[in-house]
C-alpha cells in the first residue's frame, strides 16, 4: 500500500490542469480551463477544469472528479495505479507499506501478477510457434491466411498457435522457470488424475483475450479439425484476473474508436471482430459466445450510448439479440439490430466487402428495436389476434425499459403506426408495465431528482411549502463547503443581561444551529458529510474542501465536487437571483435562508407527527396537551415565516 504521506504529497503536487492537458488541448475561459471531454463525443467544448478547486466536470456527460479521477477513468487504471502514474510524472519517489494491507491482499496482488506474467509468456510464446517454426507457419500460420487474415492482422491481435501433443507448452514454460502453480491457476494447463499436466489448448490457434489496458488475461483456442465432435473453440477457465462476464473481446483495440464513431457494434465472435478491423472498421466487440451482461454493457457505456447488434440470422442469434435488446435499453442506451441473411456472419461478410461497403450496408439495414421485432415476428403472427397481442405486449414491455420518457413516447408512436394500433391503447399498457415496475422500486432516484428540478430557493421571499429534502440538505452542504471559514458576528446575552457580540464562523454557528433543533438528514452522503465537520467541529477545526475531493469514499467525493461544479444546479440563482459575489457579501441572509429551510421542513414534519397522534388520541386529557402543542407548532411555524431566519430555536 502507498504510504499516506506519499498520497498527500501526490495530491498535492499533481495540478489538475496539468495532468489533463497531457490528454486534452485546453483552452483559458475566466478562472476555468475548457476543452473538449475525452469521455464521450462533442463538437462544442463543455468540458471544464478548475485549477483552483482541483477538479474537473463535463457539462455534456457529467464526468466529474479530481486528477487522480482523471487518471483512473481516462487511462483505467486503478486508484494506486493512478498515484503511481502521477506519482511518475511529478517525480516523486513512492513509499509503500508491506505490512499494514495485510499479507493476504499483498499476496492476492502478487498472485494476479504472476497470472498476468504467466498469460503474457504464454502469448509470446504461442506467437513464436506460429511464425517461428516448421509446424506452426505450415498448419496454423497457413490457417489464418487461408481465412483471409493478413500479417498484420495477426500481429495486432497477437494470434498465436499452441502445437499438437501432450504437453510441449507445458515443458516449455518448465523450461524458462514457471511453476506449476501459475500454469494450472491461469488455466493454460489442466493436471490429470495421475498428476500429470497436459496444455489445454494443444491443436488449436490461439486468439489472446485483452483487458482494457492491453495486457493479456485470458485465451480462446480454436481447433484446425472440422470433425464436429471437437468442441470448435475451447475457453480459458475463469482466473483472478478473467472474469468473463465483465470483458468483451476486441475492447481494448475499439475503445478509442467506439468514443469517436459514437457507436459500438456488438458481433458474436473473434474471428468477426478482426475481419471487420481488417476491413477498416474499429469500433467493434464480441461478446464471445456468452450471452451478454450488464457488466459489459456499462463498459460500453464509458465510450458510446449507440450500440448496433450485428449477428448471425440463425434461430440462435436471433434469440440471443432479444436477451441482448432489453438489456442494452434497461442500461438507457439505444440499440439497433442487423441480422446477416444466408448464413453470412460479419467475418464472412467483411472478407467480401470494403469498410465503406459495410458502412452502408448496415446504416441501410440495421433496424431500431422494434422494427427488427415486429419484422420478425409479425409475419408469423399476422393470422392470429393473440399471437399478435403477445407481440405487441413484448415490444411495449422493452419500451417500458427505457427511462427517458420522451424516448418512450417516439416509440410508443412508431409502434402503434407499425403495427396498426392504437396509440392510446399502447400508452395504457405502457403505463400499467411502468406502475408495476415502480411499485417494485419505490426509491427511484430519478423520481426524486424530478420532483426537485425545478425548486426555487426560498431566500429573499421564503415560501411556505416544504423544500423536498434532498434539494434543502445539498444547500446546507453547500453553504458549509463555501463559507464555513467565513466569519460571523452574534449578537448574545451575557450572563449580566448585557448584550454583546462575539465572532465565530459560519460552520460553527450553522452546527451548532441544526444540532440545538435536533435536525438530522435523511440523506446518506449529506449525513456522512455532516458528521465529518461535526468530527473536526469536535477538534475546534473545520474541514477544507480537500478533505472531501480526496475523500476515499467515492459517493462524499462525487457529490462534493459536483456541489463544487455546480453550485447551482437545482436554482437558477446564478442566472436569474444573485451572484456569487454577491451570495458572499450577503452571507447572513444566505444562512439564515438555509436555516429556515431546514426549520420549517423540521417544524413541518413535527406537525404531521402531532397530527397523527391527534387522529389517534383516546383520552381527553392527553387530546388538550396535542392540541396545545399544535398551536405552539403553528405559532412557532409563523414566526419562523415573519422573521425567515435562525433566531428561533425550535425545542
Ligand atoms: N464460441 C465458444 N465455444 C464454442 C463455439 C463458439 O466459445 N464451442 C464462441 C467463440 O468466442 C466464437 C463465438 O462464440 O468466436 C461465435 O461462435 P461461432 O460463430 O461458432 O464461431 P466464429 O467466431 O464464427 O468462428 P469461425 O468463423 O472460425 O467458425
Ligand atoms: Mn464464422
Amino acid at each position: 500500500m502507498i504510504k499516506k504521506e506519499t498520497i498527500d504529497t501526490i495530491l498535492q503536487t499533481a495540478r489538475i490542469e496539468e495532468v489533463i492537458s497531457d490528454f486534452v488541448s485546453l483552452k483559458r475561459r475566466g478562472a476555468n480551463l475548457l476543452g473538449l471531454c475525452p469521455f464521450h463525443n462533442e463538437k462544442t467544448p463543455s468540458f471544464t477544469v478548475s485549477p483552483s478547486k482541483g477538479i474537473y466536470k463535463c457539462f455534456g456527460c457529467g464526468a466529474a472528479g479530481n486528477s487522480v479521477n482523471f487518471v483512473m477513468d481516462h487511462e483505467h487504471l486503478t486508484y494506486p495505479e493512478a498515484l503511481k502514474y502521477l506519482a511518475k510524472k511529478y517525480q516523486i519517489e513512492i513509499e509503500e507499506t508491506y505490512d499494514k494491507p495485510g499479507i493476504e491482499e499483498q499476496h492476492a496482488q502478487n498472485e494476479k501478477e504472476s497470472l498476468f506474467v504467466v498469460s503474457s509468456y504464454a502469448a509470446k510464446w504461442f506467437s513464436d510457434q506460429l511464425w517461428n517454426t516448421d509446424e506452426g507457419r505450415s498448419i496454423a500460420l497457413g490457417y489464418f491466411r487461408e481465412r483471409g487474415f493478413t500479417d498484420d492482422s495477426i500481429k495486432k491481435f497477437e494470434l498465436g498457435f499452441n502445437p499438437d501433443g501432450w504437453d510441449v507448452f507445458v515443458q516449455a514454460a518448465f523450461k524458462d522457470g514457471y511453476k506449476e502453480e501459475y500454469l494450472i491457476k491461469s488455466g493454460l494447463c489442466i493436471k490429470n488424475d495421475k498428476g500429470k499436466l497436459f496444455d489445454r489448448f494443444a491443436g488449436r490457434v490461439i486468439f489472446p483475450v485483452h483487458n482494457l489496458s492491453g495486457r493479456v488475461i485470458a485465451f480462446g483456442g480454436r481447433t484446425l479439425k472440422t470433425d464436429k465432435k471437437v468442441a470448435k473453440y475451447i475457453n480459458s477457465p475463469e482466473t483472478d484476473i478473467y472474469h468473463k462476464s465483465n470483458v468483451l473481446y476486441g475492447m481494448y483495440f475499439a475503445k478509442k474508436a467506439i468514443s469517436r464513431e459514437d457507436n459500438c457494434y456488438l458481433v458474436e465472435g473473434y474471428t468477426d471482430v478482426i475481419s471487420l478491423h481488417q476491413a477498416g472498421i474499429e469500433n467493434v466487440v464480441a461478446s464471445s459466445g456468452t450471452s451478454l451482461t450488464t457488466e459489459q454493457i456499462k463498459q460500453i457505456k464509458r465510450y458510446t450510448q449507440h450500440i448496433t447488434i450485428l449477428y448471425d440470422g440463425d434461430a440462435a442469434g436471433i434469440k440471443a439479440s432479444f436477451r441482448g435488446i432489453d438489456m442494452i435499453l434497461e442500461q438507457g442506451l439505444s440499440v439497433k439490430v442487423l441480422l446477416f441473411p444466408n448464413g453470412d456472419d460479419p467475418d464472412s461478410f467483411a472478407r467480401r466487402h470494403s469498410a465503406e461497403e459495410i458502412k452502408a450496408f448496415v446504416k441501410a439495414n440495421a433496424k431500431d428495436f422494434i422494427r427488427f421485432k415486429t419484422s420478425l415476428l409479425f409475419e408469423e403472427t399476422k393470422e392470429d389476434p393473440i399471437k399478435k397481442a403477445e407481440l405487441v405486449k413484448d415490444i411495449v414491455q422493452s419500451i417500458s425499459l427505457i427511462a427517458d420518457g420522451i424516448t418512450r413516447s417516439v416509440y410508443i408512436r412508431e409502434c402503434a403506426v407499425l403495427l396498426n394500433m392504437d396509440e392510446q391503447a399502447l400508452l395504457n399498457e405502457l403505463n400499467r408495465i411502468r406502475r408495476n415496475a415502480l411499485k417494485k422500486n419505490t426509491n427511484d432516484v430519478q423520481t426524486i431528482e424530478n420532483q426537485t428540478a425545478d425548486l426555487i430557493v426560498p431566500l429573499e421571499q421564503p415560501r411556505e411549502e416544504i423544500l423536498s429534502d434532498i434539494y434543502v440538505e445539498r444547500e446546507v452542504i453547500r453553504v458549509l463547503i463555501n463559507y464555513s471559514h467565513s466569519p460571523k458576528k452574534l449578537e448574545v446575552e451575557g450572563e449580566d443581561g448585557e448584550k454583546q457580540i462575539i465572532e465565530t464562523t459560519v460552520g460553527a454557528y450553522l452546527l451548532h444551529c441544526l444540532e440545538e433543533d435536533g435536525i438530522i438528514f435523511q440523506d446518506k452522503v449529506c449525513n456522512q458529510i455532516l458528521e465529518i465537520y461535526k468530527e473536526h467541529l469536535e477538534k475546534d477545526q473545520l474541514p477544507n474542501e480537500s478533505v472531501f475531493i480526496h475523500h476515499t469514499d467515492e459517493n462524499i467525493r462525487k457529490f462534493v465536487i459536483d456541489l463544487l461544479a455546480n453550485p447551482y444546479q437545482l436554482s437558477d440563482w446564478s442566472r436569474h437571483r444573485i451572484s456569487v459575489n454577491t451570495e458572499q457579501n450577503d452571507l447572513d441572509r444566505l444562512v439564515n435562508g438555509v436555516l429556515y429551510s431546514m426549520k420549517i421542513r423540521r417544524i413541518m414534519q413535527l406537525i404531521a407527527e402531532n397530527q397523527q397522534k391527534l387522529k389517534e388520541v383516546k383520552d381527553d386529557a392527553m387530546l388538550e396537551e396535542l392540541l396545545k402543542e399544535q398551536k405552539q407548532l403553528q405559532i412557532i411555524k409563523s414566526q419562523l415565516s415573519l422573521m425567515n431566519g435562525g433566531r428561533i430555536v425550535l425545542k
